[in-house]
């Protein structure tokens, strides 16, 4: 939540950082801001809204070669300009951009800043001010940095410029992403490496509590000892090209597009020509060990794992557990004698499934992340990783990356039953099922203008709907509904559909709309019974069913797949309808109010 992208020794400052800043958009969208500077000359523009309203306020600002941006996703104080960052401080010193929370910025206020009147209600305010006291005191800029981060709990990326010596960045990190970008003659700062991909490909990790001073040319890293800490750049593997749009009207849709590709990619990393699988096997051994498995996740990770726990257990024997990270965190449940975690999470930086992941490498136990993104923070501190080499996914909504989660835990649960030696995951060909899927999602994908239609005949109007549906069809229609609030602002809920007749049924009234999901032989009949009850009390039913369950007039019918592999195929058409309904409403199918990409407040 929030992004920060800075450089120093470029005079193409400003347009590196507002490239940056759409790139970072994602992070939040509630306000931007940007400060420029050379010799001491400076400018700061902040505007509440999009980058797109910022860029209108620094035309014709040129000539600048250290500039800070920053976009916002407000947790301290409504998004307004004074609210915005970049922060100057009131001498007109300081400039300071900030993702994360300072949890004691009122002490901190009470302390320092008595004689200080400041702008706005930011935590981030506060901390500018404090450099800027600890400053007058006489200490030298990184002294001042350095004192004031002695002063601060919670989480923070930073990047401050002193109007003095403009030609350094003075950044520091905990707990909130921040990675250095090396350029020629030049270097940056960003949240992620998408940020700055236009500009290098060479990054630089930066570790929690570590202080940074960056010139065009030099990068001096210390750690919390004040030791020089010396690092190698890596080369990152995403393309520019990755991260835009093309031709697409939305990252959503051209996400939801990319599902195939995705599908046959994970079967290339993940398994060989034989169908053999590349799991290393470090983390088959450790996991081999447990007698339970917890999922952890939140949001779509979290439903994600809801439709891995019955696949894992299924595969492997062991039974599985899921549970809410912002739930686990502070309310652990009684464990195994040999627990495994299972961390999902796309970002890889979300701070409710960190603080879970926190107390797990304080018990000592092992774990795996499974990320979209390498080197996050919860891939950095799990004991394994599994990448979802899904590509980027920038729309909020969650796509691409929901259906690789659940083909990886797939993926992971045959190698593991099969070092069990159990049969069903022996007999599982995942080279031919999921080429199988990825054939069936592009059929479900060139029929766009079917989840059109239909979205407009159920949802044009509705101010709510029900997904409902059994085993792995409830846990999809809890993933459908959250797809159709998200971004279509539509109250929408997921339920187990034999649950309904006891209570929820009171909600159903003349032209409710319900989505039925059918994928299993073994409850199909008992689910369509609850789609009648539900259609004799006025309900609006949509059936979306598995070729061989179908009947005449479901509205959607799914080619036949594995019955482990529906979720990955039923979730195609309810991505579509919260597409559409989006979209017909004319919404911000890609930015949705209030939301942010990468959940880095707990
Ligand atoms: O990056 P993560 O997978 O940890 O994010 C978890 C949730 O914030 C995320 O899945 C969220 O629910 C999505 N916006 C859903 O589309």
């Amino acid at each position: 939540m929030c992004g920060i992208v800075g450089v120093v020794g470029n005079k193409r400052a400003k347009e590196i950082v507002l490239t940056g800043l759409h790139k970072l958009e994602y992070r939040g969208y509630d306000s931007a801001g940007i400060m420029l500077s050379e010799n001491a000359e400076f400018t700061v523009k902040k505007t509440p809204g999009r980058v797109a309203e910022l860029e209108k306020e620094v035309v014709g600002i040129d000539g600048f070669s250290t500039g800070i941006g920053h976009t916002r996703w407000a947790t301290h104080g409504e998004p307004k300009e004074e609210n915005a960052h970049p922060h100057l401080s009131k001498s007109g010193r300081f400039g300071l951009v900030h993702n994360g929370v300072i949890e004691n910025f009122s002490e901190l206020k009470e302390k320092y800043l008595t004689d200080v009147t400041l702008a706005g209600e930011t935590d981030s305010e506060v901390i500018v001010e404090v450099v800027d006291y600890f400053s007058r005191k006489g200490l030298d800029t990184m002294s001042a940095f350095t004192s004031m981060l002695k002063e601060v709990k919670g989480s923070y990326a930073l990047a401050l410029i002193d109007i003095e010596d403009d030609s350094r960045l003075f950044l520091a990190k905990h707990k909130s992403p921040l990675l250095i970008g090396l350029g020629e003659d030049f270097n940056l700062v960003g949240s992620d490496a998408m940020a700055m991909i236009n500009e290098t490909n060479q990054f630089v990790e930066i570790m929690d509590k570590e202080r940074i001073v960056l010139t065009a040319n030099t990068m001096t890293i210390y750690n919390e000892n004040n030791e020089e800490v010396v690092r190698d750049a890596y080369t990152a593997e995403i393309d520019a090209s990755d991260t835009e749009k093309g031709l697409y009207p939305h990252y959503m849709s051209k996400e939801i597009d990319e599902q195939p590709a995705v599908m046959r990619n994970l079967i290339q990393e993940y398994l060989t020509t034989e169908g053999a699988s590349k799991i290393p096997t470090n983390i088959i051994s450790d996991m081999i060990e447990s007698d339970r498995i917890y999922i952890v996740g939140c949001g779509t990770s979290w439903h994600a794992g809801l439709v891995g726990k019955k696949m894992l257990e299924e595969l492997t024997g062991i039974p599985v557990e899921v549970h809410l990270a912002s739930e686990m965190g502070y309310d652990m449940p009684l464990l195994s004698k040999n627990p495994y975690f299972i961390f999902l999470t796309q970002s890889g930086e979300t701070a409710d499934s960190r603080q879970v992941l926190v107390k797990v490498n304080e018990l000592g136990l092992p774990s795996l992340t499974i990320t979209n993104v390498k080197g996050s923070t919860l891939s950095r501190e799990a004991t394994h990783t599994l990448l979802l080499h899904a590509g980027p996914e920038i729309a909020v909504a969650s796509t691409k990356a929901y259906t690789s989660q659940i083909a990886v835990m797939l993926l992971l649960g045959k190698a593991l039953g099969e070092e069990k030696n159990r049969k069903v995951a022996k007999e599982l060909d995942l080279i031919h099922e999921l080429s199988i899927v990825a054939g069936v999602m592009e059929t479900l994908i060139d029929d766009k203008d079917v989840y059109d239609r239909l979205t407009r005949e159920y949802l044009e109007t509705t101010r709510n709907a029900f997904y409902i549906g059994r085993g792995l069809d409830y846990a999809v229609s809890l993933e459908g509904a959250l797809k159709l609030k998200e971004i279509s602002y539509i109250q929408a809920e997921g339920f187990a559909a034999g649950e309904l007749k006891h209570g929820t049924i009171a909600l159903i009234e003349e032209g409710t709309p319900v989505i039925g999901l059918i994928s299993n032989e073994v409850t199909s009949a008992h689910t369509r019974g609850n789609i009648i009850e539900v259609e004799s009390r006025g309900a609006k039913a949509m059936v979306i069913a598995l070729e061989g369950l179908d009947k005449p007039g479901d509205d959607i019918v799914l080619p036949h797949v594995h019955s482990l592999l529906t979720p990955l195929v039923m979730a195609i058409p309810l991505q579509f309808i919260a597409y559409y309904a989006s979209l017909h409403r004319d919404l911000d199918v890609d930015k949705p109010r209030n939301l942010a990409k990468s959940v880095t407040v707990e």
